[in-house]
């Protein structure tokens, strides 16, 4: 159950779905989706799965249904193994009557090239997924990939964010969620294309040497402004935030 931080009342799906569903689909838009612990841990021995919850889940999958592109980088792939991107019957359905097909594609950000054409989040894919690269990523796992995946080439010798997003819209897919890890969350914010973060804050402090949720060079100062808090039964927060356009941030 979830519902905002000054009511008892709980919010229904349809509810949520307003409460998060863009605007305007046809104007290109970032959302990326992450979840930390209080103190800003962004994994639990290697994987974020110990951070989330049932509402958390529900979050995602709810995000996912909105989304025309789901974009991970590569090494969020391999550490959390991947499913294939499929939404449940119910989005699925949902995403009909918005004239949307049933799946969101799943666009892989990589350098090295380093995933096999056999894991499961590219062989067993609904929707054909998407591999961005760069012009001297390796050609013989080029090839490789293109047995399961369309290889698109955004860069010369690494992937430039801004050219990977513009060929996603080229290909009709305006609405972008990110789903991290932070080295491309930090490339996109460095690069000033994040539209908007949603940030589950789990109820948990944790220690250790992990991560923040944004990796990589510093990438200054992006104002965000909040857009709405919620609770969920388990002590998730859910928080919407867009980014402000500041002169000089
Ligand atoms: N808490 C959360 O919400 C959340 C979300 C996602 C991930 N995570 C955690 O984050 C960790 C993985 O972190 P990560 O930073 O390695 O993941 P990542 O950002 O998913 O992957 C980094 C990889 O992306 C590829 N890449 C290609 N071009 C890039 C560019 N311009 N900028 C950045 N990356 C580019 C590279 O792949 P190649 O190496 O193939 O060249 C690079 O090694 C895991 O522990 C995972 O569980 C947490």
């Amino acid at each position: 159950m979830i519902r905002r931080l000054d009511s008892t009342a709980e919010l229904t799906e349809d509810d949520l779905v307003a409460a998060y569903a863009p605007s305007d689909r046809s104007i290109p838009a970032v959302r990326a989706n992450m979840v930390s612990s209080l103190d800003g841990a962004v994994e639990v021995l290697g994987i974020s799965k110990a951070l989330g919850d049932t509402d958390d889940k529900q979050m995602l999958g709810r995000l996912r249904m909105l989304a025309d592109a789901v974009l991970v980088g590569a090494g969020t792939v391999r550490a959390e193994n991947y499913n294939p991107l499929r939404v449940g019957p119910e989005r699925q359905a949902w995403r009909r009557t918005q004239g949307l097909p049933d799946h969101p594609v799943l666009a892989i950000v990589s350098s090295r090239l380093e995933l096999d054409p056999s894991h499961r989040s590219l062989a067993e894919a609904t929707v054909r997924p998407i591999v961005i690269t760069h012009a001297a990523a390796p050609a013989d796992r080029r090839t490789a990939l293109t047995t399961v995946a369309d290889v698109v080439i955004a860069g010369e010798r690494e992937v430039d964010p801004a050219v990977a997003l513009a060929e996603l819209n080229a290909r009709g897919f305006a609405q972008v969620l990110c789903e991290g890890g932070p080295a491309l969350l930090g490339a996109i914010i460095a690069a000033d294309l994040l539209d908007e973060l949603c940030l589950s804050l789990s109820p948990l402090l944790i220690g250790g040497v992990s991560g923040r949720i944004v990796a990589g060079v510093a990438a200054g100062m992006h104002r965000m402004s909040p857009v709405h808090v919620l609770q969920g039964d388990g002590g998730m927060l859910f928080t919407r935030y867009r980014r402000e356009k500041v002169a000089g941030l």
